[in-house]
């Protein structure tokens, strides 16, 4: 009994030590519940009123997540915009087609009225993300919050994180993997891209000179015609949506699509073919039970990068856009 006991106390000591050298508070659930107990719910609130108004503001939170998130951490250093000193992620390459980030400020707004100065950009972005997934028929998902804001922007650096339309099934998943995002939990990430669009400009090397002899012939000629130029203008508004069938749901209805050789950007379709990834897209195409389980854990690690939650590190932000002036 009494080696029992010294052996928890010691272990206690131990972990209080880790605490110190890692420097770390933890993420909570219900972060805010002293702080600003109405946080997620005005949140919750505002996503739902955007959504009403702008569906697609639901899909931008959840691409917003993902490219929050793998660059270094989840610290809103997406939402920095472009001022003296600062050039903002969101005119890296990465970023195309990124949208409605305009209405992140409303979400913000919303907020510090509630509580100034008190909840983060980052934990918006975390829980915008979550609030979308739900409103577009994905899981409903217990996420933690405590996240702080960047004071930089990582612009220089955000393609050493976020791959290419056309990478490779293996660079991809080191991306993810270098996070603590397994193999598994990285193909039901992929498959927010049940969701949304893409522009031509990311589809038409499958179609021009010659079409990709992976896609499936009649959806190529369905692309060519969405998609009629091998050059379109980068700022013209002219796209292909994901999920012809149900393209403002999250479900396992990517996962057929790509099966079936309709996917849209070449890592769509190597994610189907691919030895290692192949047989958990399957498993996902006939089961969205098990594809919602995994999204939902997947989403939970990317949310869970590498937050900054010690006092001394980062800011919490008045204006999701700008560093605070001090
Ligand atoms: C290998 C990883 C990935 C690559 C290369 C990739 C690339 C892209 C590209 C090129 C687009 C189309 C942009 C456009 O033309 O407008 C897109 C759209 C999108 N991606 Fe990804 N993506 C990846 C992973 C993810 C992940 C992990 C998520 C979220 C969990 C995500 C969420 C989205 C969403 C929601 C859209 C639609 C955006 C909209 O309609 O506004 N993607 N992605
Ligand atoms: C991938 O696409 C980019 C344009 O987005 C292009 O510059 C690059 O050459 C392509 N890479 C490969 C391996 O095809």
């Amino acid at each position: 009994m009494a080696t029992k006991h010294r052996s928890n106390s010691s272990f206690l000591f131990l972990l209080l030590l880790l605490h110190f050298i890692l420097g770390k508070s933890q993420l909570q659930v219900n972060y805010y519940s002293k702080s600003c107990p109405k946080a997620e719910e005005i949140i919750k609130q505002q996503v739902t009123e955007l959504y009403n108004e702008h569906g697609n503001t639901a899909i931008s939170w959840v691409r917003n997540l993902f490219h929050d998130c793998l660059v270094k951490a989840c610290d809103a250093s997406l939402l920095l915009e472009t001022v003296h000193g600062v050039v903002s992620e969101q005119t890296s390459e990465r970023s195309f087609g990124m949208r409605n980030f305009k209405y992140v400020n409303t979400i913000k707004a919303a907020v510090e009225k509630e509580c100034p100065l008190t909840v983060s950009c980052a934990d918006i972005v975390a829980l915008s993300a979550r609030d979308g997934i739900a409103m577009l028929g994905g899981p409903n998902i217990e996420m933690k919050s405590g996240r702080r804001d960047s004071k930089e922007s990582y612009v220089k650096v955000v393609e050493d994180f976020i791959p290419n339309h056309n990478d490779s099934i293996s660079l991809v998943l080191s991306r993810f993997q270098a996070i603590g995002v397994d193999v598994e939990a990285t193909v039901a990430l992929l498959g927010a891209h049940s969701v949304g669009r893409v522009h031509c400009m990311n589809i038409v090397h499958r179609l021009y000179p010659t079409v990709d002899t992976t896609l499936d012939p009649t959806h190529a000629a369905y692309l060519k015609r969405r998609c009629p130029t091998p050059n379109p203008d980068p700022k013209a508004v002219q796209y292909v949506r994901n999920d012809l069938k149900t393209p403002m749901i999250i479900d396992n209805n990517y996962y057929k699509n790509i099966l079936q050789h309709k996917g849209l950007l070449t890592v769509d379709e190597e994610l189907a073919n691919d030895p290692i990834t192949a047989p958990y897209v399957q498993k996902m195409a006939d089961d969205n039970t098990y594809f919602r389980q995994q999204f939902s854990r997947a989403v939970l690690l990317l949310s869970e990068n590498n937050p900054l939650t010690a006092d001394d590190q980062g800011e919490i932000r008045k204006d999701c856009r700008y560093v605070n002036a001090n």
